[in-house]
């Protein structure tokens, strides 16, 4: 069967408008890996919903298809959003697709260069602003309410529509939903997102496990962070515009929202490498988060069946891995010198 995106597959669940002219680079329909390995480990049975294999590198691409469809339909000429990377890149992707001109604003000096240059190769005309996420956050909120440019963050709700859809796809593969859905926590569009389509699709619901860097975490401590810092720079969010609708996803499917460190954010990238998943930092705090409550025994995994959620994929950040290797040996272009390197 030809795929043809996830708003021709899922129409039927979508409340997009009639305006919408449907813009695809054929996103979704990413693979549920199983990962046999690390789930005897943890005595689950493990998933991860890779969703590093969109388009554009990231789970954004299925909000993306829907947000820039209704901006297209409604007659936007432009697009503006705020983002740590990944919505920069897919954004500019899609209006590119769309022939829709797009800018996007990025904290200075704190986006991974995969996204950054995603979005310079796209085309967008990307601004550096001298503040946080948040702060470009409000000035493309502020921008949007003056002027006809459309706003493509996830405050938009046809983001949210379109990234219900990796929930379905995930019921779909299981013919259920999984016991427990674990995922990173930023803006809080994504978890919002998966709750509302899990609940929308009827197949049963998972618990939910959303998961923030302790250096941004204030869902976890009950108050907006000024100067959000971590090394999953995807995340580094203090006030997230759906922080309600993330609490309320955790508690009405009788998960939690917790926070992991850097440190076991980075050992959960190298243990998912380590089965064949190489994903962005932000994207393993899922698996550092259910690591973390397993082994303190606040989430029983046993026999369970359990998705992890990667939102992005490795490449987006290459210097995290670069900057910590020592160069590969050098050795002269000789059968004899391979050998006593192979040893
Ligand atoms: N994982 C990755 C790789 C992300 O890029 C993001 C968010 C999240 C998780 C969190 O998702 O915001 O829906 O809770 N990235 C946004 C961006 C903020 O601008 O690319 P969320």
């Amino acid at each position: 069967m030809i795929y043809h995106g996830l708003i021709h597959r899922y129409k039927q669940y979508l409340d997009l408008p009639a305006h919408s002219q449907t813009v695809t680079l054929l996103e979704g329909n990413t693979p549920l890996v199983p990962m046999p390995r690390l789930g005897r480990e943890l005595g689950c049975e493990l998933f991860v919903k890779f969703e590093g294999l969109n388009p554009t590198g990231s789970f954004k691409d299925r909000g993306m298809t829907a947000a820039i469809s209704e901006s297209l339909g409604r007659g936007a000429k432009t697009v503006i959003c705020a983002s740590t990377g990944n919505t920069a890149a897919s954004a500019a992707a899609y209006a590119a697709r769309a022939g829709l001109r797009s800018i996007v604003l990025i904290p200075e000096g704190k986006v991974a260069v995969g996204k950054l240059a995603g979005a310079i190769a796209y085309g967008a005309e990307v601004i550096q602003i001298q503040g946080s996420f948040d702060d470009a956050l409000a000035l493309v909120v502020e921008i949007t309410q003056k002027t006809p440019i459309a706003l493509v963050n996830s405050i938009n709700p046809y983001r949210i529509e379109g990234q219900k859809t990796s929930a379905f796809e995930i019921c779909d593969a299981l013919d259920a939903a999984p016991d427990w859905l674990c995922l990173p926590v930023g803006n809080a569009g994504n978890i919002t997102s998966y709750w509302a389509g899990f609940k929308q699709y009827g197949k049963g619901l998972p618990r939910i496990l959303g998961v923030q860097a302790k250096g941004a975490a204030p869902l976890v401590l009950g108050h907006p962070i000024e100067k959000p810092e971590t090394v999953a720079t995807a995340i580094r969010i203090g006030k997230p515009a759906r922080g309600e609708q993330a609490l309320e996803a955790a508690h009405e499917s009788n998960g939690g929202i917790i926070a992991v460190s850097d440190a076991q954010i980075l050992e959960a990238q190298k243990t998912l490498a380590t089965e064949g998943v190489w994903v962005e930092p932000a994207s393993a705090a899922g698996f550092a988060g259910l690591v973390a409550e397993t082994t303190q025994h606040k989430i029983e995994a046993k026999g369970k069946r359990v998705v992890v959620v990667c939102t992005g994929h490795g490449m987006k950040d290459p210097s995290i891995i670069t900057e910590s290797f020592t160069t590969p040996r050098v050795i002269p272009a000789e059968y004899e010198a391979l050998v006593d390197a192979v040893g």
